[in-house]
């Protein structure tokens, strides 16, 4: 049985991050950590469920981290790979899925995709990183901070590269816990404008082109690849676009003394962080990485338990 006293009221889905609200998302963190201390409490929990994993592109530590918390937690996951809506409606495949199993978790190209799944399959859905974002990543980063940090009140967060689906679910996410969570990105690569608004409306959100003064005194920078998956043609224009926003060694050092290195993973080495940042000892990727799963744990314990 599961001790935990930690309960959540009902989450329907986790299509965006703001789909939990700041109290729910407290308490998702409350009971990662609860479970990253004590996981074996927990190895009953989910015993009889069944998460269904939809993804449309590659994936280590989303799909294999939602795969061992199922069953981790007793429970079981199956796999359904590919480009969906190309052999039946996503309609369809929701409703299909919905009959079979407790939980979705599904990787998609258009936010559109994760939206409609969660419209018709009649169970909660999860997105596992759309176009426009990556909820499950700014868990583990947030758990990640304040496991160095202790909280995340006076935290500067800088982010430094494409204003992304990860950048937007962190700058949401970071700032509505306290966090002053500042973006610099090229031009024409700045985060979404009315995703920024959102993530205003919950905390402070700074906008920039210039990565030095975003991590000026910053307690952590956090950088994701220029390049996304399904943005391959785009490459050659974004490399040279991005030049000036690699984390070197240099904007390590315009960061606060103890400051901090993150980054979701997969890393492109030399491309927007440098082999000695990462491997160095400021870099926080493997905590950060493998609270993907207890962060993973408990938001599926959550949605399946309320
Ligand atoms: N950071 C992240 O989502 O990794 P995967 O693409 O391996 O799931
Ligand atoms: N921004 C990246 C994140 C991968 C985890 C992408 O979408 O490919």
């Amino acid at each position: 049985m599961a001790a935990t006293q930690i309960t959540a009221p009902p989450v329907a889905h986790v299509c965006q991050d703001l789909d939990l609200s700041v109290e729910q998302l407290r308490q998702v963190l409350e009971l990662s950590a609860e479970m990253k201390r004590t996981p074996k409490q927990f190895a009953k929990a989910l015993e009889g469920k069944y998460l269904a994993l939809l993804f449309e592109k590659p994936s280590l530590r989303t799909a294999v981290g939602f795969e061992l918390a199922m069953k981790q937690m007793g429970g079981d996951s199956v796999m359904a790979n590919g480009t969906m809506g190309q052999r039946e409606p996503v309609k369809d495949m929701a409703r299909i899925l919905g009959r079979w199993v407790h939980i979705m978790a599904a990787r998609v190209f258009a936010q559109a995709t994760v939206d409609e799944l969660a419209q018709y399959s009649g169970v909660p859905v999860v997105n596992a990183l759309s176009d426009l974002y990556h909820p499950c990543q700014a868990l583990a980063d947030v758990m990640t901070l304040k496991e160095r940090f202790g909280g995340w009140d006076g935290l500067r967060v800088a982010y430094v590269g494409d204003g992304n689906n990860v950048a937007h679910s962190l700058m949401i996410t970071a700032a509505r816990l306290g966090a002053q969570v500042v973006i610099a990105a090229p031009k024409g690569y700045e985060p979404n404008p009315e995703i920024v608004a959102m993530a205003r409306r919950g905390g402070e959100v700074l906008i920039t082109n210039d990565p030095r003064e975003a991590a000026a005194g910053a307690h952590a920078i956090y950088t994701d690849v220029w390049t996304s998956m399904g943005q391959e043609e785009e490459t050659a224009v974004r490399m040279k676009a991005f030049q000036g926003y690699r984390v070197d060694d240099a904007m390590m050092s315009l960061a606060s003394k103890d400051a901090i290195f993150l980054h979701c993973l997969p890393a492109h080495r030399g491309d927007e962080v440098t082999d000695s940042v990462i491997e160095s000892p400021q870099s926080a990727v493997f905590d950060q990485a493998e609270n993907r799963l207890h962060t993973q744990k408990a938001l599926l314990y959550t949605l399946l338990k309320n």
